[in-house]
């Protein structure tokens, strides 16, 4: 912010009218050269661009600075040549009328240079088509072509245009570059035949001459050598260090094809070059009688064979003058200095002569042929004011076009402000200014201006001389204010004037004049028969050049000066119809020196270009308006109504906005359109407030435009986020959908397949068949029985696979039996053999044998280590193969007593402690009775045939199955055992008899009963 505010001390202010110092010339120069030194070459004063020459390049013309400036308001980028061309292009285009842009300044000064960017700012921003591009290229291109053969290295330029020009644009209603044309002023011809010191010949030559290829040099009989040539040599300085002559011929070569140059046209317009450099190497010698006579046969016949002029024809017109007597035409020879004067005047006017040519050859080319309306805006690149320490008969002209042109810039300038305050209903103050017209007058006066006294020296017979002129001069125009002569100077002025001098109080300052060279140069004189030579010229532009018609007119052809000033009259017409804008171009020292600022020679040229006066014109009344709309928009921030949005008109508004900030009445005007600001201080200090303010307005943008961004950005991935979710979700939908009818499919298959289930597999069912085996086959061997026992818990098979499943069931169970019976020991399979031995004997016989069958046979119920040692020691010898213990009930009164029961090989036993109390030789054992119920009992039969002898025995045993069967085992029968009934009888000794009775019952119980029976009640297995 600081920046911004110091910013006018250090760069200056950009518009001259906002000077408060308006009228000071140091003030003015102050800030050109703040700028200067900032590389800020232009500035305004009001529309007018003031610019100044860098000689540097600086980095403000590309295409990124061209988009800047197109569109934009005038005042609102810094000031800029693509400003006002811009500025003009938009007001033609919205206004549909004609412009032009007078740029001038003195030589070096940079109005080619300003005209250039204009031109191009035109052919990048304007609208192109292919055949508006032609134009476009053929606009541009007409450039280096009339450079090449217009301009010239001169002491203050390298590439002087030594031709006034004038060029129209001319566009279309859309604002395309349809066509131009160009108008050519003064051409400063002598610099074909002279160069001063350190100046050159017009650059085609030495384009020629260092850039043609061998072929056409050999054709034009040139030698690639600018020192060979008399007319290249002059200024000493063939070379210049800022010119390439190669590249700028290989430019202008291709822009002649661009604007439609034939071969032949390039081939005559060369000839006439050459032509030219070869008439000056013409050496004229005295003859024996003093006339002048030619020598170099060479040179004539290459001039002879380019002109096509047959060499006596030539010769003859370069050495005699033709006289036309009353009858006859009289040839006398000129002396050598005649002949050199009439040789280089031929020269002058050839190359003059092809010179406008070629602008109307271009012109031609560039011609619009389409005759709707077009709008133009015009670029007159034109000599400024000059001032040399020698001014001759060229400044003269000069300098009177710029009085004309300064008419007409008061004129227009004048017109354009009051018509604004009318226009806006704001009071004119009339502006005091000084009125050129006197000066114009004393030049241009029929009878008594300059110009006519010069011609009337020019024509009339007799000895008339520069210094004639002078006289006269002082005679007629003598007591005029602002013309003086060394004669009628006084004391002190004449000091500073020559006796051939005169001095002219031009509206920019004084100019004193040589007259020496007026008349010759004014009469421009070119023999007659040399024209009529050229005449006879087979190169098509000399003929076209010099038409036959020309020399029989007898009128003597108008002077130089009438010439300029009858074209000065019509560019001053061309140029009143149309809105003038201004570029003035200021070079700031003369050594072509970047950053150097000469104060004495800036002084001079703003002087000379009447910019004090411009600027005293435009700060008449108010150094600032603007529009309201324009005025509102930058300021509104300043105050609270305003900002950010007025709602009333655009006047009301600023009203609101200036009593804000407390403008005095008489600081400001209030016009239709526009807000008129007396002083540049009230502005400034508006603009001050305006920089405070901008800052904080910024950031707080800044803030609401990050937020809008972000927001703009969230919204953004919003509605992709809903996008992508919508896409996902349609994809999720359709994948979903195509589940779900594959599924319907299936299942319908499914259906299909089970209400045909039980059909012969075909189309219909085969896949739910496959289904429903895979199915329970897969189910199958998930839930196959765990063992054998199980193996009724066999999955139900459905009907198609009952074969299956039936055979697989027995698969299975033999598959289980034998993996079972793989496991089985030999001692488990001895006593399972045992348990079938024991189902043979009591299965479905007697009541409790279901539930022993889990109960294990074990080898012995009695180890070695619990029997009686005595006892065992006793029986040992028979091998004992099992034993039990058992109660026996005696046979007599059926007492309980614990016994063991001991099989051997060959006997059982029944033993307490370490008595054998019965031993029973299998031999002697008859059978075993047991009950059908669930007792324990059993009684041995055994054989009595001794009263001593002890009966049967009635045991109980609790492993009653395991002792039986092992028993039955060891004697190796099984029939010896039987399942009886409610009672058995039993032998207590021979002879006498006991009868167990077998009862069922609620409780097991043992007891003797009355009838002398051993009762055994037993309860029954079913009920248990
Ligand atoms: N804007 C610029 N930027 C850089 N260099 C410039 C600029 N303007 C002019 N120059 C330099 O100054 C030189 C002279 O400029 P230019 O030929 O435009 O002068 P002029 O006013 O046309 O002179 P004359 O009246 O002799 O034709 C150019 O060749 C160029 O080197
Ligand atoms: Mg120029």
């Amino acid at each position: 912010m600081e920046a911004s505010l110091t910013a006018r001390d250090r760069v200056g202010i950009q518009d001259f009218v906002l000077l408060d110092a308006y009228t000071s010339e140091t003030a003015f120069l102050d800030n050109l050269r703040k700028r200067f030194h900032e590389n800020l070459i232009y500035t305004y004063i009001g529309t007018l661009l003031v610019s100044l020459n860098p000689y540097k390049e600086l980095d403000i013309y590309s295409k990124k600075q061209m988009d800047t400036y197109m569109g934009v308001n005038f005042f609102e980028l810094p000031p800029h040549i693509y400003a006002l061309a811009d500025n003009v292009f938009r007001t033609m285009m919205s206004e549909f009328n004609n412009h032009f842009i007078l740029i001038s300044g003195e030589s070096g000064a940079g109005k080619t240079e300003a005209c250039k960017k204009i031109l191009h700012f035109y052919a990048v921003s304007c609208p192109s088509t292919k055949i508006l591009n032609n134009v476009r290229d053929r606009l541009l291109l007409s450039n280096p072509v009339l450079e090449a053969f217009g301009n010239a290295k001169t002491l203050k330029n390298d590439n002087s245009s030594r031709f006034g020009k004038y060029m129209d644009i001319q566009f279309d209603h859309q604002g395309g570059a349809v066509g131009g044309h160009i108008l050519s002023y003064l051409l400063e011809k002598s610099r074909v035949v002279h160069q001063n010191h350190g100046e050159r010949n017009f650059h085609i030559f030495y384009q020629l001459v260092d850039g043609g290829d061998e072929d056409l040099l050999r054709w034009l009989g040139l030698r690639r050598d600018c020192q060979h040539y008399n007319y290249l040599v002059q200024g000493d300085c063939a070379k210049v260090s800022s010119v390439n002559d190669r590249s700028d011929w290989r430019t202008v070569r291709k822009a002649l094809s661009v604007v439609d140059f034939s071969e032949s046209d390039v081939e005559h317009l060369f000839g006439i070059v050459a032509s030219v450099l070869h008439l000056g190497n013409l050496k004229f010698e005295a003859d024996t009688r003093g006339y002048a006579a030619l020598h170099n046969s060479q040179e004539m016949h290459w001039l002879s064979k380019l002109l096509g002029i047959p060499a006596q024809v030539l010769q003859q017109g370069l050495t005699h003058r033709k006289i036309e007597a009353k009858t006859e035409e009289v040839f006398s020879p000129f002396s050598v200095d005649h002949a050199v004067y009439a040789r280089d005047a031929l020269a002058k006017a050839v190359y003059g002569r092809t010179f406008n040519w070629l602008v109307n050859k271009i012109n031609e080319s560039l011609a619009n042929v389409d005759s709707s309306r077009k709008t133009v805006i015009g670029l007159l690149d034109i000599y400024g004011f000059e001032v040399f320490t020698v001014n001759s008969f060229e400044q003269f002209c000069i300098n009177y076009c710029n009085e004309k042109l300064q008419q007409l810039f008061i004129q227009l300038t004048l017109k354009s402000e009051q018509a604004e305050y009318e226009m806006e209903g704001v009071e004119w103050e009339p502006v005091p200014y000084f009125n050129n017209k006197i000066i114009c007058d004393l030049v241009e006066e029929k009878h008594r201006g300059i110009i006519s006294l010069l011609d009337e020296e020019c024509l009339r017979p007799g000895e008339a001389t520069d210094f004639t002129l002078l006289e006269k001069m002082e005679e007629i125009i003598g007591g005029h204010p602002h013309f003086v002569t060394h004669k009628l100077a006084d004391q002190k002025t004449r000091k500073s004037l020559a006796r051939g001098d005169f001095r002219l109080l031009h509206y920019a300052g004084e100019v004193t004049y040589s007259v020496v060279g007026f008349l010759d140069k004014n009469n421009d004189l070119l023999y007659r028969n040399g024209k009529e030579v050229m005449q006879q010229s087979k190169n098509l532009i000399i003929k076209h050049c010099f038409p036959p018609s020309e020399p029989d007119q007898k009128k003597r052809p108008e002077t130089v000066v009438t010439q300029f000033k009858s074209s000065l009259v019509g560019l001053i017409e061309i140029l009143g119809t149309k809105e003038p804008w201004y570029v003035r171009c200021i070079k700031p020292n003369e050594a072509k020196e970047p950053g150097r600022f000469d104060d004495v020679l800036v002084r001079h040229q703003v002087k000379y270009l009447g910019l004090m006066e411009h600027l005293r014109v435009r700060r008449a009344g108010f150094a600032y308006r603007r529009k309201y709309e324009i005025f509102l928009q930058r300021y509104k921030p300043l105050c609270p109504d305003t900002w950010p949005n007025w709602k009333g008109t655009a006047a009301e508004g600023v009203q609101v906005l200036i009593k804000h900030l407390g403008y005095q009445p008489d600081e400001y005007k209030m016009g239709r359109t526009k807000i008129f600001i007396r002083h540049p201080r009230t502005l400034f200090a508006t603009e001050d407030a305006f920089q405070v303010c901008k800052h904080k307005l910024a950031t707080k943008i800044q803030a609401k435009y990050k937020g809008y961004r972000v927001k703009g950005d969230y919204q953004k991935q919003k509605e992709a986020a809903t996008k992508i979710e919508n896409c996902w979700r349609g994809l999720m939908a359709r994948k979903e959908r195509e589940k779900r009818e594959w599924a319907v499919a299936i299942i319908k298959r499914f259906i299909k397949g089970f209400m045909t289930r039980n059909e012969p597999s075909g189309a219909d069912n085969r896949e739910y068949l496959s289904y429903v085996r895979h199915s329970y086959l897969t189910r199958l061997r998930e839930n196959l029985p765990k063992t054998l026992l199980h193996k009724d818990l066999w999955l139900t098979p459905p009907p198609i696979l009952k074969e299956t499943s039936l055979f697989l069931k027995q698969l299975f169970i033999r598959h289980m039996v034998r993996k079972y019976v793989q496991g089985i020991t030999e001692e488990r399979k001895a006593l399972l053999l045992l348990k079938v031995q024991t189902s043979f004997m009591f299965k479905g016989k007697k009541e409790s044998y279901p539930l022993s069958v889990r109960t294990p046979f074990l080898d012995t119920r009695i180890g070695i280590g619990d029997m009686n040692m005595k006892a065992l020691r006793m029986i040992k010898h028979e091998n004992v193969k099992y034993s039990v213990p058992v109660v026996k009930y005696d046979r007599n009164g059926f007492r309980p007593r614990p016994r063991q029961l001991v099989f051997t090989r060959d006997a059982a036993y029944l033993l307490d402690e370490a008595k054998i109390k019965q031993r029973i030789r299998y031999g002697s054992l008859k059978g075993v009775s047991v009950s059908n119920l669930s007792d324990n009992f059993l009684i041995l039969h055994v054989t009595c045939d001794d009263v001593k002898q002890k009966g049967d025995l009635v045991l109980e045993c609790d492993f009653l199955f395991e002792a039986l069967t092992k028993l039955s085992a060891i004697v190796d029968k099984c029939d010896f055992i039987q399942v009886v009934q409610d009672s058995v009888r039993f032998d207590i000794q021979p002879g006498r008899e006991g009868v167990v009775d077998f009862r069922s019952g609620q409780e097991s119980v043992v007891y003797r009963a009355k009838n002398g029976h051993l009762t055994v009640k037993s309860t029954s297995t079913k009920s248990r």
